[in-house]
């Protein structure tokens, strides 16, 4: 059955590996053969009110609305902000005239989310839930709903969750953009980049081994590490330290590349592991250099590149996909890389210690 862990010894591996179909699965289900999404008019036609999208959600799934906000902004030209549930709820933020809020939850039951929702409902604004879950307490409560299709996610760490919900975002900024004609919307074929991106995430996950290596040479032994990035890189960099701090115990952290300079390069020390996150053409140079600057200070250095962007010596090199969606490819390698480190150190991936699937508590 789907909650079935078959042949795996642990969940999370087995939620990774099914991150290719689950692509190929909302793109069947959200786009048309012509490429046009499939996505109720109404739900468009409400969000096409909006002047300012508000993306609430906690942990991985604040991490996947820090994508959707770049992929908004770009697509359909909304100002968009995210906001951690815990904060949102009691900050009182200052509103624009017409909000409108997306919810992302994998489990559609965390209380910090729906603390904020019971204030969205209590003002009658508009809302989407984006769940994994169907008749789930933010599925129930929202205005509009849209499901992840992602299957039962059972490991503690998310992984398929993200994926899903960022494809869910980047084929509803491409409706939005397309509604607002947009270029950029229109001309983003966002059917074949999720096929590309299954391939992609295919040709990853079946480079597990050189991964583990990774993972016991230097991340097993490792009390600290960092990823780094800009732009959408410094948002995969957060879930991929969360990942890693998560199930490993690593004390890890994402970093905006250019920042660490400014203080926190002095945690560097000999053999801290420094992933450094390039898939955007406009930074890469950037990051390359900040990198640098740590490994010139003893760090282990190591690189997650898109495969235009690839030098000599490169770590892990991810196929060639739209810079608006690379995050779909780049956290893959850093899902593995936690994933065998937890492994490698003996402790139980899948229930780690002190966390619960959903946290029903504000
Ligand atoms: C992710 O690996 C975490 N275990 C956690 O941050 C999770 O994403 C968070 O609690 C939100 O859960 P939800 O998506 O079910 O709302």
């Amino acid at each position: 059955s789907e909650t079935d862990k078959g042949p795996y010894p642990y969940y999370m591996l087995k939620e990774i590996d099914e991150q290719p179909n689950v692509m190929r699965k909302l793109a069947a289900l959200y786009t048309q053969e012509s490429g046009k999404p499939n996505i109720d008019t109404n739900l468009i036609n409400a969000l096409s009110e909006a002047d300012r999208i508000y993306i609430v959600g906690a942990g991985t799934s604040y991490h996947a609305g820090l994508v959707g906000k770049k992929l908004f902004e770009k697509l359909a030209h909304v100002p968009t902000e995210v906001h951690i549930a815990s904060e949102f709820a009691y900050d009182d933020p200052l509103l624009s005239e017409k909000p409108f809020f997306i919810f992302l939850s994998q489990s559609g039951e965390t209380a910090d989310s729906r603390e904020v929702l019971v204030n969205v409902n209590a003002n009658d604004y508009k809302s989407l839930t984006i769940t994994n879950v169907e008749n789930s307490t933010l599925f129930r409560e929202a205005t509009y709903t849209m499901l992840l299709h992602a299957g039962p996610e059972i490991s503690v760490a998310s992984t398929k969750a993200y994926t899903a919900q960022i494809a869910v975002e980047a084929i509803l900024a491409k409706a939005l953009g397309e509604a607002k004609e947009q270029t950029i919307a229109e001309d983003f074929d966002i059917r074949q980049q999720l096929g590309l991106v299954a391939t992609g995430m295919q040709a990853i996950i079946d480079e597990k081994d050189m991964i583990e290596g990774l993972a016991k040479k230097y991340f097993v032994p490792a009390p600290r590490a960092f990823y780094i990035g800009r732009g959408i890189d410094q948002t995969v960099s957060l879930e991929s330290a969360l990942k890693l701090k998560e199930i490993s115990y690593v004390q890890a952290e994402g970093f905006a590349s250019g920042e660490l300079k400014h203080g926190t390069i002095a945690l560097i020390e000999e053999g801290t592991p420094v992933i450094g996150i390039i898939t955007q053409r406009k930074t890469a140079n950037l990051t390359r250099s900040n990198l640098q600057e740590t490994m010139s200070r003893g760090a282990s250095t190591f690189t997650i590149v898109r495969r235009e962007l690839a030098l000599d010596g490169d770590t892990i090199v991810i196929p060639d996909v739209d810079e608006m969606i690379t995050p779909l490819l780049s956290v893959v390698p850093a899902q593995l890389i936690a994933y065998f480190t937890s492994l490698n150190k003996g402790l139980d991936v899948d229930r780690p210690r002190n966390l619960a699937k959903s946290v029903t508590v504000e």
